[in-house]
């Protein structure tokens, strides 16, 4: 494990961008694992800058992002795939058919899990991206007594939809549930980079990196992952 604690949030969010442009630089056809969440917004908006100016190009690149709201479309504004476009797909060279979001609004969430998983087995993420819920969750990959491996459709704790409730226009508008990648799918990636941000993640941060293994602290079993790397601002890194 790699950890890294950064002085100024600049300063991690220019070497989150610079990891996955000198990825996409060595190799233009990368397969990037993308997350959604305020953590990963600061090094998007660093790769577009780094598209603007030249140094990076996502034409060739494919992307899988870990996670949907169960019953949203993507044109609704809290749903992740608004989401990226807003934030990365609408302002890079990537191609949007080479873009991917599980759909919120699959009739069969069964049937979108497996297709979901059959593409991701078939075309290997290279690095993925993950930020940490304040419970330890990853994706939506909540603490439990079991933990599961594949893409599913997950029911959303309490804290969770509290947390999330800003991008909504009230809590009770925050989906009971979301299709997410399972752990085991995230465990394939090549690399994982988490990042983390913030005194209130401090602990938890600890906890998950520092602490057992457990599947009541999902993002701990990121200790098993032979290339991990961790961002962390000073508040969040502050144990370390
Ligand atoms: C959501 C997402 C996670 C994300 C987490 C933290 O629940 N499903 O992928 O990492 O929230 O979000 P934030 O970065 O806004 O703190």
């Amino acid at each position: 494990m790699n950890l890294l604690t950064f002085r100024s949030e600049e300063d991690l969010n220019r070497a989150g961008a610079g990891l996955i442009a000198s990825l996409l630089q060595s190799n233009p056809r990368s397969v990037l694992g993308l997350a959604t969440g305020s953590t990963p917004i600061g090094i998007y908006a660093e790769l577009v800058k780094l598209y603007e100016s030249g140094s990076v190009s996502f034409a060739k690149a494919r992307s899988y992002n870990l996670d949907e709201y169960v019953g949203l479309s993507g044109s609704h504004p809290a749903s992740y795939r608004c989401f990226m476009n807003t934030h990365l797909f609408d302002r890079v060279d990537i191609d949007p058919a080479n873009t991917h979001v599980p759909n919120g609004l699959a009739k069969d969430l069964e049937q979108e899990c497996a297709y979901y998983d059959a593409m991701i087995e078939d075309d290997r993420i290279d690095l993925q991206l993950l930020g940490l819920g304040h419970n330890g969750h990853i994706g939506f990959n909540e603490p439990d007594d079991e933990l599961i491996p594949g893409t599913h459709a997950a029911t959303l704790q309490q804290q969770t939809r509290e947390a999330n409730a800003r991008f909504f226009n009230s809590q009770d508008d925050v989906p009971k549930q979301a299709i997410t990648m399972g752990v085991a799918g995230i465990m394939k990636a090549a690399q994982i980079m988490l990042v983390v941000r913030g005194a209130a993640k401090a602990d938890i941060a600890r906890q998950a990196l520092t602490g057992p293994i457990t599947t009541q602290c999902p993002a701990s079993l990121l200790q098993l992952h032979p290339n991990l790397v961790v961002l962390m601002d000073e508040a969040a890194g502050a144990w370390a």
